[in-house]
């Protein structure tokens, strides 16, 4: 123990960490760095990406380690400029990279209210406001989907991969009662198949983890057959769920997608769900990208169905421009929100007032502390309404076509598929590489990508079509422009002619 006299000290040092006043000083200096970080970016005066080896990078991370100032009034703007000089500049209009947006600026300040106040929840009483902000925004983005108020039920997470993992646990209890207690073998008796969940072919890789994390066994995981434009196809998943059925195969669900990932193809989500009731088999649907559409007159058209599903996972920290981590998991049915975690925790969830447990979120989800994931998202909805997200989506979703139609107009780029939003995979084609065979021209797209990353000029991603090395491009930045696609394209043609000088690849 310490002696009265060091623990004066000990408590002196902690006053001035805790002290008002100093937070006061360093949150004004902080709003300035932040705002003038912004303003660069968006005159394109930043790197999109600061890239450094990442033993480069971690090793400066540890020498800010031992800098501890004797003056943190001062140090504070270093640590703070040091974090924006080695960043990821994604409001730079040039960041047309993943799935993560540009977010709503001021959506960070509501989140840091509950960051600095520490607002958690597990237990209604742990975290009230930030309990009754999550259901409120349950209501109206359950509305959304198009289901009747108190029908449904839903829940925030921290991002879509445990968004989907909490849906599909769900989709198992109810389809094998008993796994949550017995497992899925089912207990004693007598033995059975193994279930298996039928998967849209491209879908997040978090479905399939999800499987091996309930138990099912990735090996169970059956792709279920897409068309020509990459979307789940209801006849053949009809065909599919009647053999299984047939050889008494126990289904756990189908999950579909609003949108996939690689290029953004929404299934038709009304067909499938049709299919789905006819086998009596849980229908989910991954909208963790696509959900935002339903705030758009222009887009909602795409998640035509959505009301159909029995579960749906929809990500505010994706197209609803917020800072991640927040995600939506929302039931049809409302009986089902305490079929996903049936444990028990009487230390926690106080039996002498059971109503309460309907406002316990540790009810429904995963986590026991949750931080207030939606304090931005209900923040920026109070300040600007929900004509924010209608026009979010219009701009990038417009800009996808925008840039698919560049594409079709020049003699060396080549859209990989016809954009249903602002999700596109192209390729970069000079001259010289017409005839090359498949695997030089996927070796070409991805040097082409380290490189324009590695310049700061643009970030964008890589991936995978049809066995083949594509470039492309999510355009989750509003204040992207028709003018930046061009010159996106000006710049990958400039580093293309230096790749195929070089040796490389
Ligand atoms: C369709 C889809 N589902 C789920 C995820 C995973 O979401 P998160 O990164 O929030 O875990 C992604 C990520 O891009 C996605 O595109």
């Amino acid at each position: 123990m310490l002696d009265e006299a060091a623990l004066k000290i000990a408590q002196q040092r902690l006053l001035a960490v805790y002290d008002p006043q100093r937070f006061r000083a360093a949150a004004e200096q902080w709003g300035e760095l932040l705002a003038t970080h912004l303003e660069r970016d968006q005159q394109r005066e930043t790197r999109v990406l600061n890239w450094a080896e990442p033993a480069a990078n971690i090793a400066e991370a540890e020498r800010w380690l031992d800098g501890v100032s004797t003056n943190p009034a001062a140090h504070f703007p270093d640590i703070v400029r040091q974090m924006l000089d080695r960043g990821h500049n994604l409001h730079h209009p040039r960041y047309i990279g993943h799935q993560v947006p540009a977010p709503v600026p001021i959506a960070g300040l509501f989140d840091a209210v509950g960051s600095v106040t520490n607002q958690v929840m597990a237990i209604y009483e742990m975290g009230p406001w930030a309990t009754a902000v999550e259901r409120a925004l349950v209501n109206r983005l359950g509305e959304q989907i198009g289901w009747q108020r108190d029908s449904f039920a839903g829940l925030v997470t921290h991002g879509g991969s445990l968004g989907n993992l909490t849906g599909l646990l769900t989709a198992r209890n109810v389809a094998l009662g008993g796994s949550w207690e017995e497992g899925v073998a089912g207990g004693a008796g007598v033995p059975r198949r193994a279930p298996v969940i039928i998967v849209q072919g491209d879908a997040h890789y978090s479905v399939a983890r999800a499987a091996g994390v309930i138990g099912l066994g990735t090996k169970q995981v059956l792709r279920a057959a897409l068309d020509e434009r990459r979307k789940l196809d209801p006849q053949k998943l009809d065909e599919q769920l009647t053999e299984l059925i047939a050889q008494g195969q126990r289904v756990v669900a189908v999950s579909a997608c609003a949108c996939a990932t690689p290029i953004g193809a929404f299934d038709p989500l009304r067909d499938v769900a049709a299919v789905c009731r006819t086998h009596g088999v849980w229908m989910h649907v991954d909208a963790a990208h696509g959900g935002a559409a339903l705030f758009s007159r222009r887009y909602r058209h795409l998640l035509d169905g959505v009301d159909q599903a029995d579960s749906v996972v929809w990500d505010a920290h994706k197209m609803m421009f917020m800072p991640a981590l927040c995600a939506f998991v929302f039931y049809r049915d409302k009986r089902h929100r305490f079929e996903t975690f049936r444990q028990e925790a009487p230390y926690l969830f106080d039996p002498s007032a059971p109503g309460m447990a309907e406002y316990d979120s540790g009810m429904l989800t995963l986590e026991c502390t949750k931080r207030a994931a939606a304090y931005g998202l209900w923040g920026t909805w109070s300040l600007f309404g929900q004509q924010l997200f209608e026009d979010l989506v219009d701009v990038t979703f417009d800009l996808g076509r925008v840039f698919y139609e560049k594409l079709l107009a020049t003699e060396d780029f080549v859209p990989l598929h016809e954009p249903e939003c602002n999700i596109v995979a192209f390729r970069h084609v000079p001259a010289a590489m017409k005839s090359a065979p498949p695997e030089t021209l996927g070796a070409f797209q991805r040097e082409l990508r380290r490189r324009l990353i590695e310049s700061g000029r643009f970030y964008i991603v890589q991936t995978n079509h049809g066995g083949v090395g594509a470039l492309r491009v999510t355009i989750i930045n509003p204040l992207t422009t028709a003018d930046d696609l061009d010159e996106l394209l000006v710049t990958l043609r400039e580093l293309g002619v230096e790749l195929l000088k070089s040796d490389r690849p």
